[in-house]
């Protein structure tokens, strides 16, 4: 039996691989990707040598991640509930992917995470290896062990001489997850949505008090709905988000406070910081305003939250969410210009917007005379045919009323 486990090197997956090896004795190969957390992967790979695992594969996918995964998303505008910009949910499916791939190149039946059975990622990891492998294995420690407390973890990791960091050796302080489009963190001191989330759990954005007292003016360049430069700079996806987190983390931009709908039922509260994706999303909004259609652009707001749900809920490698993805993709066609934002204390807010492809029509709009651009007399008849029905309702209340 082999399995290839999704590895942090952290000592939670650190428990789970020697679990595999020693309770489910299975041979462990480990996969971790830098998906841009901004943690050191050597230090994993030394670990799991210790560990005594001799297929490792570490692999750098922050380029396939943004491109593939975070733009495309990125094209919907796509929000769940209204304010989350899915930053965890967004990295599962291609994690997963990978996953299934190592276990084909490396003869292994099985995959192994280490989400527990109460959230989401177990769903999202989970969907997308079968969605990708029919009969691929899946195994879930947390949903199959007794080492339900922190002691035990800590007792199970002494027992087989994981190293364990002195901060670890107490009560975790709570769960984070990190990527190049956001950190999140959940549970312990969180876990009362009537308690605000104390400072230190902030890790990579400043509070808006603090920032700058100067505000900071940028560019961004897109392209059929992908951002393609900053500051008429030409970058890649994953330099460009990593250049935005840099702006927004020194602004104070994208912190988010929010109890959401877990897919499993129940709720729960966290502290997310997406600074790049939160100006990014300003920006795409910003471009859109002049190159989108309103047929198109309202139609395609309405099947937003479809399409994030989809996302949250782990149907990435969904026959519908593709579907939904042909029709923003469809939409994108002119979505090319520059946009400007300032950057101030906490906010980013599009102040230009300029675009070959543009629909804005000075001719027509201006308050001033237009050269027969547009005939006022037009409008009377308009608004006319539309009024007939509000007037006919509004006669029969009168008749009623008497
Ligand atoms: N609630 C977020 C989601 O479902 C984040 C989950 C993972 N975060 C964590 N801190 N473990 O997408
Ligand atoms: C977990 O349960 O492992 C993290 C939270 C979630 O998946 O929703």
């Amino acid at each position: 039996k082999k399995v290839v486990l999704a590895y942090s090197g952290g000592l939670d997956t650190s428990i789970i691989l020697k679990w595999l090896q020693t309770e489910y004795g299975c041979e462990v190969v480990t996969f971790t990707a830098d998906l841009g957390q901004g943690e050191e992967l050597e230090p994993a790979r030394k670990k799991a040598e210790l560990l005594g695992v001799s297929e490792i594969f570490i692999e750098d996918l922050r380029e396939e991640f943004v491109r593939d995964f975070v733009f495309p998303m990125f094209r919907a505008n796509a929000l769940y509930e209204g304010l989350y910009l899915l930053g965890t949910s967004i990295a599962r499916p291609l994690i997963s992917k990978r996953l299934v791939e190592i276990a084909a190149e490396t003869g292994a039946d099985a995959v192994a995470h280490g989400a527990t059975g109460k959230g989401n990622d177990q769903v999202r990891f989970e969907l997308s290896a079968y969605a990708l492998n029919p009969d691929i294995k899946v195994i879930a420690p947390w949903r199959l062990w007794d080492l339900s407390s922190r002691t035990k973890l800590i007792d199970f990791a002494e027992k087989h001489q994981i190293p364990i960091a002195k901060d670890k050796r107490g009560e975790a302080p709570f769960s984070v997850d990190a990527n190049l489009l956001h950190t999140s963190s959940e549970g312990k001191v969180l876990e009362d949505p009537a308690g605000e989330a104390p400072d230190y759990v902030y890790q990579r954005t400043v509070h808006p008090e603090d920032a700058p007292n100067e505000p900071e003016f940028i560019e961004i360049g897109f392209e059929m709905g992908d951002a393609v430069s900053i500051n008429g700079e030409t970058m890649s996806p994953a330099s460009i988000l990593t250049k935005l987190n840099e702006l927004g983390g020194k602004h104070g931009i994208g912190r988010l406070d929010l109890v959401e709908g877990r897919f499993v039922g129940m709720k729960s509260r966290g502290i997310y910081e997406t600074p790049g994706g939160t100006i990014l999303l300003e920006a795409h909004r910003g471009i859109e305003q002049i190159t989108l259609d309103r047929g198109q652009a309202h139609l395609k707001d309405e099947l937003m939250p479809r399409y994030a749900e989809l996302i949250y809920n782990g149907f990435w490698f969904s026959p519908e969410r593709e579907m939904l993805q042909a029709a923003i993709d469809h939409t994108q066609k002119h979505v090319t210009g520059t946009v400007k934002l300032k950057l101030y204390k906490g906010l980013a807010r599009t102040i230009a917007r300029w675009s070959d492809h543009s629909l804005y029509s000075e001719a027509h709009v201006t308050f001033e005379e237009d050269a027969g651009a547009y005939d006022q007399k037009d409008a009377q008849g308009f608004i006319q045919l539309n009024a007939l029905r509000l007037k006919l309702l509004a006669a029969r209340e009168r008749r009623l009323k008497k």
